[in-house]
């Protein structure tokens, strides 16, 4: 029996490469030879190649060749919705208030220990097709809905299936440490004690756990026990994350800087000087405009000293259901040029190349040879137009993980 090839010769299709270290988005002319689940070649235009047998050729004549976009920040996994406090806050109540009187995430919390693991699966999987209509193909997803182990391990089990049946990549993030539950009132220590001592070990025995996250704020953990749970994960093996500085500074950023993190999330109170700090951790920040849209903030994240510093800009969605329920990642990348000055260059750098680092897979987001072929197609007349309107963008084609499908379709395309 002859093997089916699963080599695919893209032709004819501008290249987006985002490779570090390159301007101008890394435009090239070269044709694109992908094998299984990597780029084997980048053939300049003009240059020939000898095709392997049974090479599918895409002609895609003029269109844009991008990587796979990626959401580095989201907590895609819940039920229930939070629009009733969406009505307070617009009379006046703050997000923080109605967090301090057992709204905000604990009533997610409450909803998403109530729903079975089929109920927030399908709630989820629904969800996930914005994601893959988009050109997403692989995002980021937190569990901190739970904050008792077995809905902690029930929101990660559902994240490792939705990845089992949809055609993206999930990477996910432990946040056990998101809010303090109702059991533990009055006791964070004993409740952050818990999670080193048991937890954490358990969900990462299980496989499921990518990263470690912590919400630290006022109205999350503080900078010490925020420590304690970097040091356990560090131990564990774990890379971690933070949501920090986003309502206030803590100084949760330089602790992340500490730890190696792999990104600091939110970070509107960072300060210029904290910069520098990532810039030599190798920490990324990721800036989560949606959030601050939703919430109607007005602390701007310090981009001119991000960028001064060099320290690669993200941007995420940071879909869930209080602070940013807005399914679309596309809507992030145009919001953070009109609202944090983002040039649409740096924008897309943010849910491409820079968001690889931020789930800390970095053979991700780039277009080179060896890199992994998750790709997308798109009608474009150039890529700026991918943060400069919003609306009418989708690929034509998208490849994840070796396989082929054609533009909101969930259908692989013929193999040959
Ligand atoms: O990233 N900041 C903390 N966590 C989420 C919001 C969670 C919620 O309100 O349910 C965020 O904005
Ligand atoms: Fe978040």
């Amino acid at each position: 029996v002859l093997e089916k090839s699963n080599s695919v010769f893209i032709r004819g299709a501008n290249l987006a490469s985002m490779q570090d270290g390159s301007h101008d988005y890394g435009i090239l002319e070269a044709d694109v030879l992908v094998k299984g689940e990597r780029i084997l070649k980048l053939v300049p235009r003009g240059d020939t190649l000898e095709l392997p047998a049974n090479t599918r050729i895409l002609e895609v004549d003029g269109a844009w060749l991008l990587p796979g976009l990626i959401d580095a920040h989201t907590h895609l996994v819940f039920a229930g919705s939070r629009a009733q406090e969406f009505e307070r806050r617009l009379l006046g109540e703050s997000y923080e208030s109605i967090a301090r009187s057992g709204g905000g995430i604990l009533s997610t919390v409450q909803a998403t220990r109530n729903a079975s693991e089929s109920q927030l699966l399908s709630l989820a999987n629904h969800r996930i097709q914005a994601w893959i209509r988009e050109g997403v193909t692989s995002i980021e997803i937190k569990s901190g809905y739970g904050l008792d182990l077995d809905t902690e391990l029930k929101m990660l089990r559902v994240a490792r299936r939705l990845e089992q049946e949809n055609p993206i990549r999930v990477h996910t993030s432990f946040l056990g440490a998101h809010a303090l539950p109702v059991e533990y009132q009055n006791s964070a220590d004993a409740y952050i004690k818990q999670i080193i001592d048991h937890w954490l070990p358990e969900a990462v025995a299980q496989g499921l756990v990518d990263a470690v996250d912590v919400f630290c704020e006022r109205i999350g953990f503080s900078l010490e026990q925020t420590r304690r749970v970097y040091e356990s994960a560090k131990q564990l093996g774990v890379p971690v994350r933070g949501h920090v500085e986003q309502l206030s500074y803590l100084g949760g950023a330089r602790l992340a800087a500490e730890f190696n993190a792999l990104s600091v999330d939110h970070v509107e109170y960072l300060t210029p000087e904290d910069c520098a700090l990532l810039a030599s951790s190798g920490t990324v920040a990721t800036l989560l405009p949606l959030a601050f849209y939703h919430l109607g903030e007005t602390q701007l994240p310090p981009v001119a000293a991000l960028r001064s510093h060099q320290v690669p800009m993200v941007v995420g969605s940071d879909f869930n259901p209080g602070s940013a329920p807005l399914a679309s990642l596309l809507l992030a990348l145009n919001m953070s040029t009109r609202l944090f000055q983002l040039t649409p260059e740096e924008a897309l750098r943010g849910i491409t190349q820079h968001a690889a680092k931020a789930i800390g897979h970095s053979e991700l987001g780039q277009i080179k040879e060896g890199a992994i072929a998750d790709l997308g197609i798109w009608n474009l007349e150039h890529p700026s137009e991918l943060a400069y309107s919003f609306g009418v963008h989708s690929p034509l084609y998208r490849c994840v993980k070796g396989h082929w499908y054609q533009s909101g379709s969930q259908k692989e395309l013929n193999p040959l």
